[in-house]
C-alpha cells in the first residue's frame, strides 16, 4: 500500500493555498486533480512531438499517432474491452450511442428505460431522440432507501430495446446492481448502456464480464485531462452503429459520388482528435494502474462513512448509504442554512465542495429537495482533511447558532 502522503506528492495542485489555508479539495466527483506525469506528458507532446495523427509519414506524425493510439490500447486493457471509441467525454459518448446506434436500431413506438438517478447527460439525449422518433421513455423510480426499484424495472423491461443506467450515482454515491440489470435486460433482448462516469475512477471494471453493450466515461474524473472520454462497445453493437459525424479520418475512400468508412473505431472519430489529451489520459491510466484501487477505495469510503455519522450528529440530513461498492460521496443538507452560503464559508478556509442540483434534477425532485452540499473524496484525500472539514463545519455552525 502506497502511503497517501507519498501519493499526494504526485499532485502539484495539492500544495496550493486558498486565502492562506491549505487547499482541501473535496469536489472530486466533479473533476479530479492531475498528477505530474499527466501534466508532463502533455507538455512534452506539445514541446517535442506535436503533429496531426494518422496522416503523414514523418517522425512527429508517427509519435503523435503512437501517443493517441496508446490511449486506446490502455483503455482496452484496463477495462477489458474490444472496442474503445475516443470521445470528448461521457456526455458525447452517450450522445454517440443515441445518434449512431439509437437512430439506426430503434423505431417509432420502441421503449428505452432510464432511471430517476441518471445524470442529465443520460436523460436529455434520450428525450431529444424520443421527440424525433416517437420513442417511449420509462423511468425506474428511486426508493426511499435510495436504491432502484428493481420490481418496477422488471415490469418496465418488457418490450424495451435499451436500458440506460448510471453505475454509481454522482449525488448519492450509490452503486447500482448492474450485473443484475444486465442479466434482466439480456433475458428480455434489450441492450444496456452503462454511465460509468463515477465508477470508472473508483472500481476495477471488467466491461466484457459485466456484459453491458456500451459504457461511457470521462478522463477528467480519473486524473486525466478534460475534453476526452470514451465509449466502450461490444462487437455486436459496434457492427450495428452508423456514423453520425462525417469528415476526415473516419473514411476509407471519398469520391464525389459517395464515401466508404473505416471499419474500426476511427469510423466514429471524424476530424483531428484530442491528441494531447489522449497522451495525458494514458499517463493517468498508468497512474491508476499503480494504485491499489480496492485498498484506497476502502480507505476513503471509511472516511466518508465517518463523515456521514458526524454530519448526522450535527443535525444534517445525509443522502447516501455508503455500502462497500458505493463511492466516497457525501451529499447533505443543513436544516436551515443555505447551501451556497455554507460553501462560501468553507471556501474561505480552503475547503472546495460542490452545491446545487449536480445535473441530476429528476433525482432531486424524487428526494423533494432542490440541491445538496456534496463532499466527494478521491485517493489523494486524507482522513485528516475530512476531520479538519468536520471541525471547521462545527465552528461555522456554532458561529451561526
Ligand atoms: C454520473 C455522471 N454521468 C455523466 C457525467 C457527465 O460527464 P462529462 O461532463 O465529463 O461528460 C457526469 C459528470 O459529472 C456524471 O457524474
Amino acid at each position: 500500500m502506497i502511503e497517501v502522503k507519498i501519493l499526494r506528492e504526485d499532485f502539484p495542485i495539492l500544495q496550493r493555498e486558498i486565502n492562506g489555508y491549505p487547499l482541501v479539495y473535496l469536489d472530486n466527483a466533479a473533476t479530479t486533480q492531475k498528477p505530474n506525469s499527466v501534466i508532463d506528458a502533455m507538455n512534452d507532446y506539445y514541446s517535442n512531438s506535436n503533429a496531426n495523427v494518422h496522416r503523414a509519414v514523418h517522425t512527429l506524425a508517427g509519435e503523435a499517432t503512437e501517443g493517441y493510439e496508446s490511449c486506446r490500447r490502455a483503455l482496452k486493457s484496463r477495462f477489458n474491452a474490444n472496442k474503445a471509441i475516443i470521445t470528448s467525454g461521457t456526455t458525447e459518448a452517450i450522445n454517440l450511442v443515441a445518434h449512431a446506434w439509437g437512430r439506426a436500431n430503434l423505431s417509432d413506438g420502441d421503449a428505452i428505460i432510464l432511471t430517476e438517478m441518471e445524470h442529465h447527460s443520460d436523460i436529455v439525449p434520450w428525450q431529444m431522440l424520443a421527440q424525433e422518433m416517437n420513442i417511449e421513455l420509462r423511468y425506474v423510480p428511486v426508493q426511499k432507501d435510495l436504491t432502484l426499484d428493481m420490481e418496477l424495472f422488471e415490469a418496465a423491461i418488457k418490450g424495451a430495446k435499451l436500458v440506460c443506467v448510471v453505475h454509481i450515482s454522482n449525488v448519492l454515491g450509490v452503486c447500482n446492481p448492474v450485473e443484475k440489470i444486465v442479466e434482466i435486460a439480456k433475458q428480455n433482448g434489450a441492450r444496456v448502456l452503462l454511465d460509468a462516469a463515477q465508477s470508472a475512477p473508483h472500481q476495477e471494471i471488467n466491461f466484457e464480464q459485466i456484459g453491458a453493450d456500451f459504457m461511457a466515461f470521462s478522463a477528467h474524473k480519473m486524473c486525466g485531462p478534460t475534453g476526452i472520454g470514451a465509449l466502450l462497445v461490444n462487437d455486436e453493437s459496434f457492427d450495428e452503429m452508423q456514423p453520425f459525424m462525417g469528415g476526415g479520418d473516419m473514411i476509407e475512400t471519398v469520391s464525389i459520388h459517395g464515401s466508404t468508412y473505416q471499419k474500426n473505431e476511427q469510423k466514429f472519430e471524424a476530424g483531428t482528435p484530442r491528441i494531447a489529451e489522449a497522451i495525458g489520459w494514458t499517463e493517468a491510466i498508468k497512474w491508476l494502474n499503480s494504485v491499489d484501487i480496492k485498498i484506497e477505495h476502502k480507505r476513503i469510503l471509511e472516511s466518508a462513512r465517518w463523515l456521514s455519522g458526524e454530519l448526522r450528529r450535527m443535525g444534517m440530513t445525509v443522502y447516501g448509504r455508503h455500502d462497500d461498492n458505493d463511492a466516497a460521496v457525501v451529499s447533505f443538507l443543513h436544516p436551515t442554512m443555505n447551501s451556497e452560503d455554507l460553501a462560501h464559508l468553507l471556501d474561505a478556509r480552503g475547503f472546495a465542495v460542490r452545491t446545487g442540483h449536480h445535473c441530476a434534477q429528476p433525482l432531486l425532485d424524487r428526494l423533494e429537495i432542490s440541491g445538496t452540499v456534496r463532499v466527494s473524496l478521491y485517493f489523494y484525500n486524507t482522513h485528516d482533511e475530512v476531520v479538519s472539514f468536520v471541525n471547521y463545519l462545527e465552528e461555522i455552525l456554532e458561529r451561526f447558532a
